[in-house]
């Protein structure tokens, strides 16, 4: 098992020595490693058993810090980073020579983000490099917002966990991409909605792009180790004994499933707690005596179009 804690001389010890260290963000537990290093980035890969071809984000402390790795940083970019980060805001940037091919998979485009949890940023200004961090689960699997769900995953394979409590957000950040010095094109929903992004940008009609694809974006992601379907209760119920079924509701119960197999993602209907408990809730159904777990979308608007994203894609079934 590894060690948990909240030593950040330890994960800097540890990072500057090419090691792993899960870090917590306010929207995921990253597992985090030297950005300008090719054995700390293999080792990443490894131990998430995560395919090169999958590319990487690249974490900053702040926006000051972000010029020596891009060629170049547009007024658009600087105005999103200045309203949204720290937050789980990502934004595709042309990489500068610092970044290897390893971390983008060729890509000349590099994600840059600046996360938003004290102990982490803490971490970043102290560390000589910035960090790379794909979120710290085996690939495919269900992300963590905990430390405990990282040192059930991965606890074998890491020496050390940044413990900084449960993640504020609990879904990975937006990725975007610049279109040009207005429009900018979502790749991931995630933390910041895009009703927020409105606000300042709009939205690329897709018609006008070539097609960039996000791994991990169609196939199975996100996934409980139990099948994971969509729809209403009486789906499951023509197929499934009551007690075969594990239910995570929105806010309220569901009267024909044992409430020892049922969560609420949040009971007043707030779509950001909704968010902030999601992974929570699939860890802990994961693990009921059940055949399948069964839920619904939520209404798709805010961060409940991030939620149902993740929804949809963890009902993928897999190969
Ligand atoms: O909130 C987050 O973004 C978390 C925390 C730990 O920061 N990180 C995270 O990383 O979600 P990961 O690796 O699980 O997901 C990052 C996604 C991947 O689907 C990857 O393909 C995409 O970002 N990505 C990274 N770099 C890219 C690039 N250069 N071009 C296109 N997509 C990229
Ligand atoms: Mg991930």
């Amino acid at each position: 098992m590894s060690g948990v804690g909240k030593d950040i001389e330890k994960a800097v010890g540890l990072l500057m020595a090419d090691e792993v260290v899960a870090i917590p963000t306010e929207t995921v537990y990253g597992l985090a490693g030297n950005a300008l290093s090719e054995k700390a980035i293999r080792k990443i890969f490894e131990v998430k058993n995560r395919p090169l071809t999958d590319p990487l984000i690249v974490h900053l402390p702040d926006l000051d810090s972000i010029p020596l790795y891009v060629t170049n940083l547009p007024d658009l970019a600087i105005q999103l980073f200045k309203t949204f980060s720290p937050g789980p805001l990502t934004i595709l940037l042309p990489k500068s020579k610092l970044i290897s091919d390893l971390v983008t998979n060729g890509s000349p485009l590099v994600a840059i983000r600046i996360p938003n949890h004290p102990l982490t940023l803490k971490l970043l200004r102290e560390l000589p490099f910035p960090l790379v961090a794909p979120s710290a689960n085996p690939f495919g699997q269900l992300s963590p917002t905990k430390a405990e769900h990282v040192q059930q995953s991965l606890g074998k394979k890491i020496l050390y966990i940044l413990d900084g409590g449960p993640c504020e957000v609990g879904l990975e950040s937006t990725i975007i991409q610049l279109v040009n010095e207005t429009d900018i094109r979502v790749l991931r929903q995630g933390g910041i909605s895009e009703e927020s992004l409105l606000a300042l940008v709009k939205l690329a009609k897709e018609e006008a792009l070539e097609k960039i694809t996000v791994p991990g974006s169609m196939e199975s992601h996100y996934a409980p180790s139990l099948p994971l379907r969509i729809g209403p209760v009486e789906n499951l119920l023509a197929q499934y004994r009551s007690e075969e079924i594990a239910w995570l509701g929105f806010e309220k119960l569901e009267g024909d499933i044992p409430q020892t197999n049922q969560l609420l993602l949040s009971p007043k209907a707030d779509l950001n707690e909704a968010a902030r408990n999601l992974f929570d809730c699939l860890h802990r159904l994961e693990k009921l005596p059940v055949k399948i777990i069964g839920t619904q979308f939520l209404p798709n608007m805010g961060i409940g179009k991030a939620v149902n994203e993740r929804l949809k894609r963890a009902a993928v079934k897999r190969a």
